[in-house]
């Protein structure tokens, strides 16, 4: 489903150039849950970057459900995210000019479904995850916690082919990171979506039926 093969990455940083991947390959199929670990620039997020089809790569193949991604045109691309993939950024990305529950139903309302039903749905998700109180107010009002589960909520609304959790639960305390990601692991299995999560948390990688670390540019089985 996923392939990404022979992927290069660098960054040019001042004068000096910073390989983060150096050849590295990674597939994932339908129903995989997988952990992606390593520590702070080891290059998690671009990882998730990649398979978003947020970046380039210098060099390599980037393969989903059959399509040659690396190819495609930006527009294309940005299409191609819009309906299979939904993203848990690491600092939530919340959009301040709408309520929360607006942010939640914003990506059905973008592929073009009622209004009121889309409404509907962000609070079924937001009720779910213990925020529904909260469905008025802007993200800067709720707290680092809140406002990572709304991000959940929106990312998970259009049962996307792939969700990317780029650490979905780093400002939860420990109950509710095991009762959200509980909520995403079932979700995710429910609907066959295919997870990946980056994280620091090696109690929750336990959890998953696949797990990498990234070692020198390149991922290992852990
Ligand atoms: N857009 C960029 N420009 C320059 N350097 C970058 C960029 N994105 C990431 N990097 C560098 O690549 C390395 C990996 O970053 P990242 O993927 O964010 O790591 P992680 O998510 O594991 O903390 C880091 O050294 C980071 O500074
Ligand atoms: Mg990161």
């Amino acid at each position: 489903m996923i392939n990404l093969k022979n992927i290069v990455q660098s960054y040019i940083q001042g004068q000096t150039s910073v390989k983060v991947f150096d050849n590295l390959n990674f597939s994932a199929n339908k129903n995989d849950n997988i952990g992606i670990v390593g520590p702070s620039g080891s290059g998690k997020t671009t990882l998730l970057n990649l398979i978003a089809l947020l970046e380039n790569p210098i060099s390599g193949k980037i393969d989903i459900a059959g399509i040659d991604c690396t190819e495609l045109k930006v527009e294309d691309k940005a299409d191609f995210r819009k309906k299979n993939i939904g993203f848990i950024f690491q600092n939530n990305q919340l959009l301040e000019d709408f309520s929360v529950e607006e942010n939640v139903a914003l990506p059905l309302i973008l592929q073009g479904d009622p209004f009121k039903k889309s409404i509907a749905k962000a609070n079924e998700f937001l009720d779910f995850l213990g925020i529904v109180n909260r469905k008025k107010f802007k993200p800067g009002l709720l707290s680092g916690g809140e406002q990572q589960r709304v991000a959940i909520a929106r990312a998970l609304i259009k049962d996307p082919l792939i969700l990317l959790a780029d650490e979905p639960t780093g400002s939860l305390d420990d109950e509710n990171t095991s009762i959200v990601f509980d909520f995403i692991i079932k979700l995710a299995e429910e609907k066959k979506i295919i997870t990946i999560f980056a994280t620091h948390n090696l109690n929750l990688i336990k959890r998953l039926k696949k797990c990498y670390k990234i070692q020198q540019g390149d991922l290992v089985d852990m």
